[in-house]
């Protein structure tokens, strides 16, 4: 049993709705078959989006969304994605597969499919292989509300009015696919891209610059030092490899308790991550005017068994429900720093929301816990106190319980919590201070659960994997009781 203090009153500030983000990459069949089918298909779509995703991802309300990469932004030419679709240039997919790009999903397409789904655009601009002009053009195309080369050109190809853009990074990955470069030279690049990324009309433009991959610190040094006062954001890019090996990843489902446990503790390496590259940036912006943005993360296995190596489609079991819940709880918690995050990606692609196959479509055991959590978006975070009963594998330990709270603007407290353990369940008391309840008190909750660790969702069994209500759950005299069965995730709502 574990014993835990919810201190309902103790506002810690905002948790921006923004963690809650997804990322969508021109990469094997994330946005062709995924997202886009085109106008012509006989799969259902509202203006070429298939309509079964996009129903399932409104659910979601999903807060941002990341476009067109990755590792694609730095080779993605945005003029070669409007107009007519039948000029469009065809290019080459250098960094997925090879495959042609048809440039059928570009500008139009996206902010479309972001008007339709109620989220932000975060568009990664080219710096790798584009120039100054053709970044500060893609801002004019967008956001210019008046007479311009590229707001006219906007309004020829159908768009009078102009689209509102706040999310832009300048570049991506860039001390990798995105021009291998020092963080010197970046830090410079970085200064002259952004100069020109402007604010057009009323529009305003957050900048992010890219920043670490993982424990990259002198990274994170160099561009805090040389260029924090000209961002808004610094990424940081962080994937759960079971092994840690990125020749050999590990397998996406039948793995035994072993990986199960591997990638528990890989994937807890990301509040490392998180207070050591804050730790950083306090010291180059003691105000916290800098975000820290992990517009990549996420779980990544070797490929399905006879798939594309370049199209990086894997399964997803309730192990990455568990890297899902512990890693959001984590960013709940470091709500200070930690402003937007995006797992990669949404649909088809690594530890993706939905899967697809022709015109079938199945969620993930991930979509679910994106489905419970939404409830903290924008909620002040709540104070937890607690020590973690350990988690032992061989000779090896970690926490067993990921927790976060927050309450809401009505007044609900919201817990989320996830027993790490593959084998035991964990009665959890959770004392409630300052948490006033009245005769109408109540507590109801919903969890993810399988007896089998490994289990997963198919096109054939679609539901193997689901939502639950909660029911064994109690509150009384200011005392919330509930046990989490092994590898489950759940969340908890109270209302006074
Ligand atoms: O998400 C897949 C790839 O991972 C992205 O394109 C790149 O930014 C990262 O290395």
């Amino acid at each position: 049993m574990v014993d835990v203090i919810l201190n309902s009153n103790s506002d810690k500030g905002l948790i921006n709705r923004n963690i809650y983000g997804h990322f969508s990459e021109h990469l094997g069949r994330c946005i062709y078959e995924g997202l886009w089918v085109g106008e012509d298909s006989p799969i259902p779509n509202t203006d070429g989006i298939r309509n079964d995703v996009l129903t399932a991802l409104q659910k979601l309300n999903i807060p941002v969304l990341r476009w067109p990469g990755g590792c694609f932004a730095d080779e993605y030419h945005w003029k070669d994605g409007v107009g007519p679709k039948s000029e469009r240039a065809r290019m080459i997919n250098n960094n997925w597969g090879g495959v042609e790009e048809n440039n059928h999903f570009g500008t139009h397409e996206f902010l479309r499919l972001c008007e339709l789904l109620g989220t932000e655009p975060y568009i990664s601009g080219n710096l790798g292989s584009g120039t100054v002009q053709e970044m500060q053009q893609w801002v004019e195309y967008i956001t210019f509300d008046g007479e311009s080369p590229m707001a006219n050109w906007r309004k020829s190809n159908g768009r009078e009015k102009p689209w509102k853009l706040t999310y832009f990074g300048v570049g991506n990955e860039n001390w990798g696919c995105g021009g291998n470069m020092r963080p010197e030279y970046y830090a410079d690049e970085y200064r002259r891209y952004s100069t020109y990324v402007r604010n057009y009309s009323d529009n305003r433009i957050f900048k992010i610059a890219c920043g670490p991959n993982e424990d990259n610190y002198e990274w994170t040094e160099v561009l805090m030092r040389e260029a924090a006062r000209f961002m808004d954001g610094l990424s940081l890019h962080y994937y759960t490899l079971p092994t840690g090996n990125w020749q050999d990843k590990g397998e996406a489902t039948g793995f035994d308790e072993a990986a199960w446990f591997r990638t528990l503790k890989r994937t807890l390496h990301m509040e490392e991550l998180i207070v050591k590259h804050s730790e950083i940036m306090d010291k180059y912006d003691p105000e916290n005017k800098v975000a820290l943005i992990i517009d990549e993360w996420g779980t990544w296995y070797n490929v399905e068994p006879g798939t594309n190596p370049g199209f990086l489609y894997q399964q997803n079991t309730m192990r990455d429900a568990l890297v899902a819940g512990i890693n959001l709880n984590l960013f709940n918690n470091y709500n200070k720093r930690v402003q937007m995050a995006n797992l990669a990606q949404i649909v088809n692609v690594l530890q993706a929301l939905v899967l697809t196959e022709g015109e079938r479509m199945l969620l993930t055991p991930t979509y679910h816990v994106f489905d419970m959590y939404q409830v903290h978006m924008d909620a002040q975070r709540l104070e937890l106190n607690y020590e973690s009963p350990a988690y032992t594998f061989g000779d090896e330990t970690i926490p067993q319980l990921s927790l976060s709270a927050s309450r809401n603007a009505e007044g609900v407290v919201h817990v989320t919590a996830c027993n790490l353990s593959h084998t035991d369940e964990l009665e959890v008391v959770c004392r409630l201070d300052s948490f006033q309840t009245s005769d109408a008190a109540s507590v109801s909750g919903r969890i993810l659960h399988h007896d089998d660790f490994g289990a997963y969702n198919t096109f054939e069994e679609p539901n193997r994997v689901q939502l639950a209500d909660w029911s064994d759950l109690s509150l009384e005299n200011n005392e919330l009781r509930f046990t989490l069965p092994p590898a489950s995730v759940g969340v908890i709502a109270l209302k006074a």
